[in-house]
């Protein structure tokens, strides 16, 4: 028995998920059986590129689908009502990071999985970049000795929040579309929970096209382990820079360093690389993270996709066909971001912009005793 897995949202990211699921398909390890948008547009084009039947309405996809489990891949401030109602008709989840943009929602969406025992998994897919994989491995063999402090930037081109994300960036922040992915990366390489954070941030840029985010923000997390580590995120690097995105990690020890540049892999592009996307295109030099994804075409012809922005969709297929096959989410063991993981993401970047406007001040975040992957706060109650 292979999982029938459904997506919400096919955007540009959405676009990734119905590429993992399409080869789990072709390969016998899973089954597409439908796409949501709202945008009839996006459901034709999505049909003619992966054969995916397309439904306006999501809660029409799940009755009339009824797959196992389904990936969500909407605007940010829109995953809680898509989770909550997957949730409630019993599938099995996969959330794009955020997992939510407010605490409350999260603890509504880890509480309904764990009543129901069905598995949420929240899309932070560095913890699947091999690079990353290693540093992990070099901290818990102590090889770095005690960690004490590190740095971590991921930066997009001014595109994406000015073209790419247009409709809903105004909605959303760097932290809450960049810096959560390392707010997750470095609790899950140190093994340890944030105690506060400080965080200065600019608006400048963004401002003047009309669009009332951030441009770029600065946070300072202290972890309880004594270590700290300061977080820069952003997106309003010019057109020519050399990629779509930027980003690195160091992490420094009592014993040693490891230094990621978690974006340049090596390769090098004055135009399109082949199968590589638009985003690998631009007016200069270019420096495409095959790391992240790459295509190539088999025998057949038909295209075989990799990289970690595959990996970390596809192994949702994976646990839940284990799940299929019997086993509980409390079983799964792997690097996957559970909701609990999902949750002390979203307390952080909530944390941040808590800091942001408060000009700069510290912010507890673990006031209420309550951070940590094992104390969940009590149900909120809301279904927004
Ligand atoms: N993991 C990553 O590195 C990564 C990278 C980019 C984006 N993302 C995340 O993926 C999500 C989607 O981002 P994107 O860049 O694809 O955005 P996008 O704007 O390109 O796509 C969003 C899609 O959702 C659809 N949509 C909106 N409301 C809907 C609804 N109620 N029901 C069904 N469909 C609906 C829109 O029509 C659109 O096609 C965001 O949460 C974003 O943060 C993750």
């Amino acid at each position: 028995m292979v999982a029938r897995i459904a997506v919400i949202g096919g955007g540009q990211f959405g676009e990734m998920h119905l590429r993992a699921f399409a080869q789990m398909q072709r390969e016998g390890r899973a089954r597409l059986v439908g796409l949501a948008d709202i945008n009839e547009a996006v459901l034709a084009r999505r049909h003619d590129q992966y054969g995916v039947a397309g439904y306006p309405d999501f809660k029409e996809m799940l009755e009339r689908t009824d797959p196992d489990a389904v990936a969500i891949a909407t605007p940010d401030h829109l995953h809680h009502d898509a989770a909550v109602c997957c949730l409630k008709a019993g599938k099995h989840v996969l959330i794009e990071k955020p997992m939510d943009v407010t605490l409350p929602g999260c603890r509504d969406i880890v509480n309904l999985a764990e009543e129901r025992g069905l598995l949420v998994q929240v899309n932070f897919h560095k913890r699947f970049d091999p690079y990353h994989g290693r540093l992990r491995d070099l901290v818990a063999g102590g090889c770095l000795g005690e960690i004490e402090y590190g740095y971590a930037h991921i930066e997009d081109r001014i595109d994406v929040p000015r073209d790419w994300l247009r409709t809903w960036a105004a909605r959303s922040s760097p932290v809450w579309f960049l810096g959560v992915h390392m707010y997750d990366l470095v609790r899950w390489l140190v093994r340890a929970e944030f105690r506060s954070v400080s965080a200065t941030g600019s608006k400048k840029k963004l401002i003047r096209l009309g669009i009332d985010t951030y441009d770029s923000v600065q946070a300072k997390l202290a972890l309880d382990n004594g270590g700290s580590f300061t977080v820069d995120s952003s997106w309003i690097l010019p057109e020519a820079f050399e990629a779509v995105v930027n980003q690195g990690i160091r992490v420094v020890g009592t014993e040693g360093i490891m230094e990621v540049d978690s974006q340049d892999r090596g390769a090098r592009a004055c135009a399109g690389m082949p199968g590589g996307g638009a985003a690998d295109r631009g007016p200069s030099m270019q420096t495409p993270n095959m790391g992240f994804y790459f295509e190539v075409k088999n025998g057949r012809g038909l295209p075989r996709y990799g990289g970690y922005g595959i990996t970390s969709i596809q192994d949702f297929g994976e646990n839940v066909n284990r799940i299929l096959e019997g086993a509980s989410p409390a079983d799964l063991g792997g690097v996957h971001a559970d909701g609990r993981d999902g949750l002390e993401a979203t307390r952080v970047a909530a944390a941040v912009h808590e800091s942001l406007e408060g000009g700069g001040r510290i912010v507890d975040l673990q006031r209420d005793g309550t951070a940590g992957p094992h104390a969940l706060e009590q149900p909120s109650g809301t279904t927004r």
